[in-house]
């Protein structure tokens, strides 16, 4: 007992703060002093979504949006991906795809589409003569994703985390000034036009962030389901049906 009074008084707890000793182990649990809500312990809560709109809107061009979300530290998908996957193509291309997130293959390489869905859409593209290692812009594609970070097991991307990168997909896409955007898939969809339902939405043509945005199958549902690739074709005439106008 004095090895443990002593012990506190090395800790600085010299003073009593009750006119009694009060034996706290005793008291039964309904008499226990109440713990504190987090919410009051808490700090007032920050809102991820205007800073992440804060620190896209700072960014002058795509080397400080990319340092931008390097810095965001806002979102759990980045401490369980090995890296930032940001874009790949040419930033002057007139069409930038927009796919959902990286998978595994893009988180070990640091670039999208580079598995066997981007495989396929590397070949999709090439049919309308359309490639991402074109240096004229006619010719080129962009492609980016609404999340830079690879959700654990591929797992589908959460509304938080698609609404809180937003503001960085938004920049990005203001920075590239593309003519047109693909909206790769359900999720791309649901981020760009707020819209869910790939197949009643694919193939018309709708407006995103100002521009003219296709919905189209994501290539891995079309590694699924190949017979969708006869609606694919179509979608891919249609682009480059809208980019002679
Ligand atoms: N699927 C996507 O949507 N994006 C990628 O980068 C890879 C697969």
């Amino acid at each position: 007992m004095k090895a443990s009074l002593e012990w506190q008084i090395a800790c600085g707890a010299d003073e009593a703060i009750l006119d009694a000793p009060v034996d706290r182990t005793a008291l039964p649990q309904a008499v226990r002093p109440p713990r504190r809500a987090p919410a009051q312990d808490a700090a007032p809560e920050t809102d991820v979504v205007d800073i992440a709109r804060s620190a896209a809107t700072a960014a002058v061009d795509l080397v400080s949006l990319r340092a931008a979300m390097e810095a965001y530290e806002h979102c759990d998908l980045k401490r369980a991906a090995k890296q930032l996957v940001f874009s790949d193509g040419n930033a002057n291309a007139r069409v930038m795809i927009i796919g959902e997130a990286p998978g595994r293959d893009e988180d070990i390489e640091g670039r999208p589409f580079v598995g066997r869905a981007g495989q396929l859409l590397d070949l999709m593209f090439s049919h309308i003569g359309l490639f991402r290692t074109e240096s004229d812009r006619e010719r080129a594609l962009y492609i980016a994703n609404v999340l830079p970070w690879r959700p654990p097991q591929n797992r589908d991307p959460k509304p938080e985390e698609m609404k809180m990168m937003l503001p960085f997909l938004e920049r990005h896409v203001e920075l590239v000034n593309p003519d047109l955007i693909v909206a790769m898939g359900n999720h791309a969809c649901l981020a760009l036009l707020g819209q869910r339902g790939i197949t009643r939405l694919r193939g018309n043509w709708k407006k995103a962030l100002g521009k003219p945005t296709l919905p189209m199958f994501h290539p891995a549902y079309l590694l699924r389901t190949p017979e969708a690739k006869r609606e694919t074709w179509a979608d891919l005439l249609s682009l480059k049906d809208r980019l002679r106008k």
